[in-house]
């Protein structure tokens, strides 16, 4: 058997007593021909490995350069150098894969950001990279644990569609059709989908909701968690072509129900984070607190990472609705010295700077805004009872998060027949091609809610990365789809 190594994360917590241990990994640095640093990704701790003069000959030496690959047999001896308790006495030192120290583009130095997005494929093993996706698997894991716990069932919704859930009209076709113009067309011009292979124009998706919706009908709690695709042309540190996102489903709620779940499951994530991988995110914490020096003392961030994020599990989020929003920015001195790009006015989808002032400088704690305009969401949120002609909301419910903006996007849905019907041919939804959507109305309706979490936009929120396309492994964005 090869692999009968102790995991690096595992050993720092052993007892030096001269016990042999096998580790593998990666060497980080090597000092003096006597001490190498290496590390195998269970954690951004090394262990320290002392080659003793004459264990290794000249060429050996020579071959234990950074980023190199070895396997070390030997006795865990408490260590008298600083910051670690022990270390390993090497007695067998063998390099499993060389590394060109010279051509190798990960230097024992401090790369941008920029420069690691360039070589993703070798980010994984630099600190700030091992930290974030060990967060970001942290935070899956705990994604699925909460609903487990409360009993929601995760259910697998089609990566292909026929359907844009959310109308925006963002989607990415998928099509074997030829794309040299031999494709066959019908009589007035258009692409023939016949010819296609689901015989009908296809795409992926970009949300599971509507299918969530369908299997919220039996089980009543399900939620979804995979990957959404949206052809939007935004260059932005918040946006991806492919992101992965979350959507919990369920019958019998409201949307007071919707935002209390909301609210609990971001504090139920971020508190298993928090206790779980406590050493990356002190690391972060340091790098954030690294970066904020670079800013002008205005622009800095009040709080640590590690201080914002107990903060947001303590305290209960602020919820308010869309209409307070608007009148809170139209009495901002932001608003008032025109500091805004965008106009304020009852009625505007908030721009990205009205989201950032309402929780940065108002509230300066995430916020739930509920009750927006009926004009600016889709067609299955559930129009609110009462509202004055031409001033119709919806009960959509968003959550803004300090830093990054929007985090959630969620509503009540509209369970009646007659309503939803009325909305989805005023947006002109293709009613015919839905009937199965229709159905879950036609039979046994019930009142239900649901949301959208985008992982990455949590991820970046929990690890304090300025980039979106810093928290996922390999970023798809406009004009770039490397690796
Ligand atoms: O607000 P959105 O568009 O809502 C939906 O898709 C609903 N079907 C969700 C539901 O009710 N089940 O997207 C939900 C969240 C946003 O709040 C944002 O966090 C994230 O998905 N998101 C993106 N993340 C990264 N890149 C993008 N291009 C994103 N677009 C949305
Ligand atoms: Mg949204």
């Amino acid at each position: 058997m090869f692999n009968k190594r102790i995991k690096i994360k595992e050993l720092l917590q052993c007892e030096a007593t001269g016990q042999k241990v096998i580790v593998m990994g990666w060497v980080r640095t090597f000092r003096n021909n006597q001490f190498i640093a290496l590390n195998d990704g269970s954690t951004n701790h090394n262990i320290q490995i002392v080659v003793e003069l004459g264990l290794l000959d000249d060429a050996t030496l020579k071959r234990i350069t950074t980023g190199a690959a070895l396997k070390v047999v030997g006795k865990v001896i408490p260590s008298l150098g600083k910051g670690q308790k022990i270390e390993i006495k090497a007695t067998t030192i063998e390099v499993l894969g060389d590394c060109d120290a010279e051509k190798y583009p990960l230097q024992p130095k401090k790369h941008s950001l920029e420069f690691l997005r360039e070589i993703a494929h070798l980010r994984f093993r630099t600190n700030t990279f091992g930290a974030v996706f060990r967060v970001r698997h942290a935070l899956a894991f705990a994604i699925h644990q909460f609903f487990n716990n409360k009993g929601f069932l995760y259910i697998h919704t089609p990566i292909i569609t026929a359907s844009d859930a959310e109308g925006a009209g963002e989607t990415f076709r998928v099509t074997t059709l030829p794309l040299d113009g031999t494709a066959k067309r019908k009589d007035d011009g258009s692409i023939d989908f016949n010819e296609d292979f689901f015989g009908k124009s296809t795409n992926l998706t970009v949300s599971g909701q509507l299918e969530g919706e369908l299997a919220a009908t039996a089980f009543a709690d399900i939620y979804t968690f995979g990957p959404t695709f949206r052809a939007e042309n935004s260059n932005t540190a918040r946006h991806l072509a492919e992101f992965w996102m979350i959507e919990p489903e369920m019958a019998f709620y409201d949307i007071e129900d919707n935002m209390n779940l909301a609210e609990e499951f971001i504090q139920y994530i971020i508190r298993y984070v928090i206790e779980h991988n406590r050493e990356d995110i002190e690391l972060l914490d340091a790098r954030l607190a690294e970066e904020e020096k670079q800013k002008p003392q205005n622009e800095r961030q009040e709080f640590g990472l590690l201080e914002k994020l107990q903060f947001v599990v303590e305290n209960n989020f602020e919820r308010i609705t869309y209409t307070e929003a608007i009148n809170i920015l139209l009495n901002s001195p932001a608003y008032k010295k025109k500091k805004f790009k965008y106009d304020v006015q009852w009625g505007i989808d908030m721009q990205s700077e009205h989201e950032r002032y309402l929780v940065e400088k108002h509230f300066k704690k995430p916020v739930i805004v509920r009750n927006y305009p009926a004009a600016i969401k889709a067609f299955y949120m559930r129009m609110n009872e009462g509202c004055e002609e031409g001033k119709e909301t919806v009960a959509a419910m968003d959550i803004l998060a300090p830093g990054i903006g929007e985090i959630v996007g969620g509503s009540q849905r509209e369970e009646r027949y007659d309503v939803l019907l009325n909305r989805m041919e005023k947006f002109n939804i293709p009613v015919e091609e839905m009937n199965w959507y229709l159905d879950t109305r036609r039979f046994g309706s019930v009142p239900h809610a649901g949301f959208g979490l985008g992982f990455e936009r949590i991820v970046q929120f929990v690890t304090g990365m300025t980039n979106i396309r810093d928290v996922i492994p390999f970023a798809r964005t406009p004009k770039n789809c490397e690796f």
